[in-house]
């Protein structure tokens, strides 16, 4: 491993808290201990945690009762936890991975097996870091010919986890499609930066060369059954519902769920966003043109649960596009 990772150690019992340290220390680890839950959810709550040792038997608050804290609460629930009991019972596992452990260990610690779990883990998170990085170092590179869009590709992202979320999907979902709708214009790296940055309406040749980015898109996400998701969507997020978008035009359900929701989700920040060939709307103007019509979109362009769901958060739009949009 090579960089410093920040463990935080949870006991009640100052001689496990003590082993842990000087296990982990020399490895060059930053060791954080806390003696109880209280305290363990108020460093999680201050500090950047990369792995939690946490004892299972604590008066007051348990060890599952911290887990299933530190799993409920977006901003800790990616933090890899590890449990350690002194209870090797089936029982007790099943408890724990209930609560969303990741790993389990015995009392009395076994020094070999723990260093190895927590170097296993670590690795786990690392690649799980870098593949979520690379994924939006791709959305990024294929703004680069685009008109400054600031966090478009973070923002459709963020707003189809929402609806999403809405819609009851499992958390899978609603994290693949967090990160993998950002991908859904990388296929605008194909496509000549003079169509990309014309100040004006498109031509119909221009037009027709602007639709292949969904089918760039495909083509360069590939085949890796890991990107399957962000393949669907980069291909499928410019067809309508009722059958008038590309590049296949179809129709209704048998345009995949996930590029139904980005579609929506796309047309919102696009219309927020300002472009040069076209004025930028504020949250009203945006939520009417959606729900209402223009002269480019029709309401009749969107699943209509997706619509109903996009009317009910449209405040948690508005309030995502504020959070998410860079002041210039
Ligand atoms: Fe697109």
């Amino acid at each position: 491993m090579d960089r410093t990772y920040r463990i935080l150690c949870v006991d009640d019992e100052d001689f496990t808290l003590d082993l842990l340290e000087t296990l982990l220390a020399p490895l060059g680890h930053e060791v954080v201990t806390a003696l109880n839950g209280k305290n363990a959810l108020g460093v999680l709550a201050d500090k950047t945690i990369d792995l939690v040792l946490l004892d299972i038997n604590m008066p007051d608050m348990d060890g599952y009762e911290v887990c299933r804290r530190i799993k409920t609460d977006s901003q800790t629930k990616h933090i890899p936890v590890i449990m350690i009991t002194s209870m090797d019972s089936r029982e007790t596992k099943l408890k724990g991975i209930e609560a969303g452990a990741e790993e389990f260990l015995t009392k009395p610690l076994d020094q070999a097996e723990l260093l190895l779990r927590v170097k296993n883990i670590l690795n786990a998170r690392d690649y799980e870091d870098a593949f979520t990085y690379l994924i939006h170092s791709l959305a990024r590179a294929a703004e680069a010919n685009d008109i400054d869009t600031g966090n478009h590709i973070l923002r459709v992202g963020e707003y189809s986890a929402m609806i999403a979320g809405e819609l009851g999907m499992p958390e899978k979902f609603i994290e693949t499609i967090r990160l993998q709708a950002t991908l859904h214009d990388v296929g605008k790296v194909h496509i000549p930066s003079h169509i990309l940055k014309k100040d004006g309406r498109l031509t119909g040749a221009e037009m027709e060369e602007m639709k292949k980015h969904s089918a760039f898109g495909a083509m360069i996400i590939g085949d890796h059954p890991r990107l399957a998701f962000g393949k669907r969507i980069a291909l499928s997020h410019h067809e309508k519902w009722d059958g008038s978008g590309y590049p296949a035009g179809l129709k209704s359900e048998a345009i995949p769920l996930e590029a139904r929701i980005v579609a929506i989700a796309d047309c919102y920040d696009a219309l927020r966003n300002s472009r040069i060939y076209k004025p930028n709307y504020d949250h009203q103007g945006a939520f009417r043109i959606i729900t209402e019509g223009d002269i480019r979109v029709e309401p009749a362009h969107f699943d209509p649960k997706i619509l109903e769901i996009f009317k009910r958060l449209a405040p948690r739009f508005e309030e995502m596009y504020k959070k998410m949009t860079d002041k210039k």
